[in-house]
């Protein structure tokens, strides 16, 4: 079998999820990443046949067993044509310690949202030249703006200066570098304060990521800021 493989960590609920249905029906074989095996199973089982929906518990943080499942990949499915490194998450913080979780509880979620999606560059990038493949990033609306005492915010930021260095060390490789940079998404996670506030569906941003994976390979997608329409201009 030749068709594209499409690999996708925090693949099991979410934009990771909405994705990963997209990408199926585009014809893509899927690696679906995270850390609950249960969770990815019973995607997969939804999406389609065995020999096309590879779930795989995987801690992106986690160096060894991330490098080895690309190894794994590429041995048993012969390629890797694109890779959304999409895995995050997001604590409430305040540097003042006004409210928010305890310093304690930070550093998990700048290992996911910092060094998961470095780690997955590293680890994809040599397969990705070999297929002159893609490379797409889940950044934030809230990686472009102020946010008072917001660490996911400044994590976010990490990941547009990730994208852009990424990409201009992939000049002449063939490789194309998307960053996706959604607003407010309702993926069940959204804190009490934002509870009004106009939503994206998980889906909206699956569709901007086939968007900029469909191009011409002589089309490179830098990229893309999908927000609710009516989204306020600091959210
Ligand atoms: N929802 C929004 O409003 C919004 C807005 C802008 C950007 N984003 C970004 O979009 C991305 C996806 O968000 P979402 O809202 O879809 O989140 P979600 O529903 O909470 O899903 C997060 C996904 O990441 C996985 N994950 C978390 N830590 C991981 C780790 N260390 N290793 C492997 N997998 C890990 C989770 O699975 P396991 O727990 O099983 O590992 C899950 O599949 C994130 O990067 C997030 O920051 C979200």
């Amino acid at each position: 079998m030749t068709d594209p493989v499409f690999l996708i960590t925090g693949a099991s609920r979410g934009i990771g999820a909405a994705t990963a249905r997209l990408a199926a029906e585009a014809g893509y074989r899927l690696v679906l990443v995270a850390r609950d095996q249960a969770r990815l199973n019973a995607l997969a089982t939804r999406l389609g046949a065995p020999d096309r929906v590879w779930p795989v518990a995987c801690d992106v943080t986690d160096w060894a067993p991330l490098s080895g499942l690309v190894t794994r990949v590429r041995d048993t499915w012969g390629r890797l044509d694109v890779v959304f490194a999409n895995a995050g998450a997001s604590v409430v913080t305040s540097f003042l310690g006004r409210h928010g979780a305890p310093p304690e509880e930070w550093r998990d979620m700048v290992l996911a949202n910092v060094y998961g999606p470095a780690l997955t560059a590293r680890a994809t990038l040599p397969a990705l030249i070999d297929s002159g493949g893609h490379l797409v990033l889940t950044g934030s609306a809230a990686g472009r703006g102020v946010r008072p005492g917001n660490l996911y915010s400044a994590t976010k930021w990490a990941v547009t200066g990730l994208a852009q260095n990424i990409r201009a060390e992939c000049v002449g490789t063939g490789v194309r570098v998307t960053l996706v940079q959604p607003g407010l998404v309702d993926t069940g996670g959204i804190p009490a304060e934002r509870a009004q506030d106009p939503k994206l569906d998980p889906a909206d941003i699956a569709r901007a990521v086939l968007y900029a994976v469909g191009q011409p390979a002589t089309v490179d997608v830098n990229e893309i800021l999908v927000r609710p329409a009516g989204q306020g201009p600091n959210r």
